[in-house]
């Protein structure tokens, strides 16, 4: 990397000053790293260590050689250092701070200059150790770290760019942030822990039998308590300095913790486990928490890539993941419920998981998932609670759908969000219902997410007949209709999935279906009841098409849901010639299940019926791949919907099918697909898991390597994918950029 600034002046050789200046020097970032300390020891330590170029005897001679002055000094003498040495900074020389609180700096340097000068660039380092003093720098310390700068209007973009550049040069990642919400978040983040570490420490110490006590706190203990073992001087600074917004943190931490006392004195078993599987589900789901937050402008994501090498077999007995539509459902209606459900065969997707997250933010204990099994302490209809915010639900159009119909018969107001996909997906669809309804629904620009309700508003029942055929849209309408008065009426225009008639009526509420209408009346109740999620035939396709284009193949999925709304693709497969054999067909908790054999057999090109479109709805991608691999010509109309799931995704297969050499053309409801060789190629999926997918097993019949991007979202539907494959004899792996 280029020389950055020339004479770096550390003023502070203390564990964050030291290893910066150890940092800069070791990569050679910058020509001179300058260093300052009023303790001469840490100084001559420094240089002797080679950790500084120079050590400054003359603070004042150094500061006005200086291109950059870094202020490493404890945050509340910072105000003296910065007066002391203004007298010397020349007026093009940077002054940026390490200080983990900005408000007080800011303020410091507007006593000091009446103003603030565009080149101050506050900034923290969000990095740290429990060792102090120059003999403990590290050159590594910030590497992957977060560094916030607080640049404030004032501020010359050119002198913030050349401090970003500074950190980023020693590895770390810069963000920047508004100086009061940097306090507001850190006070949170790191001043509480912090406090609290000192605090139960010191509580602890003073017992009697504090020597047990310590002798036996293995674990826990340790790890809690591990920061307090800081710098007493620092904390002690940092806690006045950000005093306000440290004051409202305790005071919120105090008042979690009553509850927390309350609960474990009345026994009150369903409020404890409320606060801890909330707590153990934000622990581990941090970064997805993070992608919804502020920080995930500047957080850099990692992209999953496919590597798929052409060839490969499809042999052996394999379960896919659980159903994603009914596992939405059960969290759903589970949470809906009155008394406890439990689930087994949940499916752990970002997807389905998104749901159960949203539904804990509504106050409903949630125990799990694990290993597929999950406990939902339902709070009946009208139990829900204003969640603290507005709801991310990432990818998944079914969460936002019918979300949107149960959050309109609530009592308060709400919003739902998702990723860039989801972001651009029609939501008019269901607000225009809605509305019909009596809801206050708006949608954002062009009509798709962030959707806006409007609580406490009372619905009345209608009959809707849906311009579409989809099951997102009934279900939304449907659950709306359980806090309409009177009777809710949905007619399609084709069959759609049922799964919510069927799951509301396995809860004892009375669904009337009859034809292509389904009907029901608001203000019952539903019964809690236990449920068996089956394999989702969804994610059974990828490897039903993977077996019937691959020559000698013969693989068996078992405990597959083949509800009729979802079979388009088996009636599909076999109209092509496909060996596809249903075993063991049985009834599991109201939807038909079976196991699934298929082995290859050559396929022919056929005009796919329009009725099997919505049945087959999301099977299309690997449908393409299965048409491809056939002789003759494939012809797939009315299936216009395909253009607005989680991509368009008849352009999205066209396009990737054109690349590997297929003879394709898309039309505007669907597209003609001719029998073709396939060779290697780049594909991009757009983030959708379903393309991703698709391309992997066309891999099988490809006669080049297959690389494809964008595949994070695979995991959204189906997590283990890249491991069942292989375990199968696709020749795929996975690899994170
Ligand atoms: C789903 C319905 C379908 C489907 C989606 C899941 C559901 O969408 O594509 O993956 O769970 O209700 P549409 O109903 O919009 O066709």
């Amino acid at each position: 990397m280029s020389r950055l600034t020339g004479r770096v002046l550390i003023i502070g050789l203390g564990l964050i000053g030291g290893s910066l200046a150890k940092a800069l020097r070791v990569r050679r970032t910058v020509t001179t790293v300058v260093g300052f300390d009023r303790d001469a020891d840490e100084l001559e330590t420094g240089l002797r260590l080679g950790i500084i170029d120079e050590a400054a005897s003359d603070l004042h001679a150094a500061v006005a050689e200086a291109d950059v002055v870094v202020l490493a000094v404890p945050v509340k003498v910072m105000e003296t250092v910065l007066n002391d040495i203004r007298p010397s900074l020349r007026d093009e020389t940077l002054v940026t701070d390490v200080g983990s609180v900005k408000g007080n700096v800011v303020r410091a340097a507007e006593r000091i200059y009446g103003y603030i000068p565009p080149t101050f660039i506050p900034g923290h380092p969000i990095a740290g150790s429990e060792k102090s003093g120059v003999a403990a720098a590290d050159e590594t310390l910030f590497e992957h770290h977060k560094v916030i700068i607080t640049p404030l209007p004032e501020s010359d973009p050119a002198a913030v760019t050349k401090i970003a550049r500074m950190w980023q040069a020693v590895g770390a990642e810069v963000l920047q942030m508004d100086v009061d919400r940097h306090d507001e978040v850190l006070a949170a983040t790191s001043h509480l822990p912090h406090l609290l570490a000192f605090s139960l420490v010191d509580t602890l110490a003073q017992e009697q039998e504090r020597t047990d006590i310590f002798r036996y706190a293995a674990g826990g203990f340790r790890d809690f308590t591990r920061i307090a073992a800081s710098d007493p001087t620092m904390w002690h600074d940092v806690g006045l300095a950000n005093k306000q917004a440290i004051l409202q943190k305790i005071d919120e931490f105090t008042n979690g913790l009553a509850q927390l006392k309350q609960a474990i004195e009345t026994e009150d078993s369903r409020a404890m486990l409320g606060i801890f599987t909330r707590a153990k589900a934000a622990r581990e789901h941090f970064s997805k928490i993070l992608s919804g937050s502020a920080y995930s402008q500047n957080m850099t994501t990692k992209e999953t890539v496919f590597h798929a090498q052409p060839g490969g077999q499809v042999q052996g007995t394999i379960r896919v993941p659980g159903d994603k539509s009914i596992s939405h459902r059960s969290i759903m209606l589970g949470s809906l419920a009155d008394g406890v459900t439990e689930v087994t065969g949940f499916l752990e997707g970002e997807d389905s998981l998104a749901t159960l997250q949203a539904f804990r933010d509504m106050g409903v204990v949630i125990e799990g998932p694990h290993q597929g099994q999950v406990k939902i302490y339902g709070v009946g209809l009208n139990g829900l609670q204003q969640p603290p915010g507005p709801i991310y639900v990432g990818n998944s159009g079914t969460t936002i759908r019918l979300m949107s119909g149960l959050l309109a018969g609530q009592q308060f107001d709400s919003e739902l969000s998702g990723d860039e996909s989801l972001s651009k997906r029609p939501m008019e669809r269901v607000a225009k219902p809605l509305r019909l309804m009596g809801a206050e629904v708006e949608t954002g620009e062009n009509g798709c997410p962030p959707v806006k309700i409007k609580g406490g508003q009372s619905l009345k029942a209608i009959h809707y007949d849906m311009p579409m055929a989809s099951a997102q849209v009934k279900s939304c309408v449907m659950l709306a209709g359980l806090y309409a008065e009177g009777e809710t009426s949905v007619t399609e225009p084709a069959p759609t999935r049922d799964h919510t008639e069927r799951m509301l009526r396995g809860f004892g509420y009375n669904v009337d279906v009859d034809g292509s209408n389904v009907r029901l009346n608001g203000g019952g109740a539903l019964q809690a009841g236990n449920i068996d999620v089956p394999a989702d035939i969804s994610s059974a396709t990828f490897f039903m098409v993977a077996a019937a284009i691959t020559p000698d193949s013969d693989i068996t999925l078992e405990h597959v849901g083949i509800n009729p709304t979802r079979v388009g693709v088996i009636n599909i497969l076999r109209q092509m010639g496909s060996n596809l054999e249903l075993l063991n067909e049985r009834e599991v908790g109201g939807e038909p299940v079976a196991d699934i054999r298929i082995r290859y057999a050559p396929l022919k090109g056929i005009h796919i019926p329009e009725d099997q479109v919505p049945l087959a709805i999301d099977e299309f991608p690997a449908l393409f791949i299965a048409a491809v691999c056939a002789e003759g010509e494939t012809v797939l109309t009315g299936a216009e919907e395909l253009r607005v799931k989680e991509s368009d995704r008849i352009q999205a297969m066209v396009d990737g099918l054109k690349i590997l050499g297929a003879d394709i053309e898309g039309t505007p409801d669907g597209a003609i697909i001719r029998g073709s060789e396939l060779g290697g190629g780049v594909i991009e999926s757009h983030h959708d898991h379903r393309i991703a997918m698709s391309f992997t097993i066309a891999s099988l019949r490809a006669k080049g390597d297959i690389e494809i991007r964008e595949c994070d979202n695979v995991a959204t539907s189906f997590p283990n994918f890249v491991d069942l494959a292989q375990q199968v004899g696709i020749q795929v792996r996975k690899e994170e950029q």
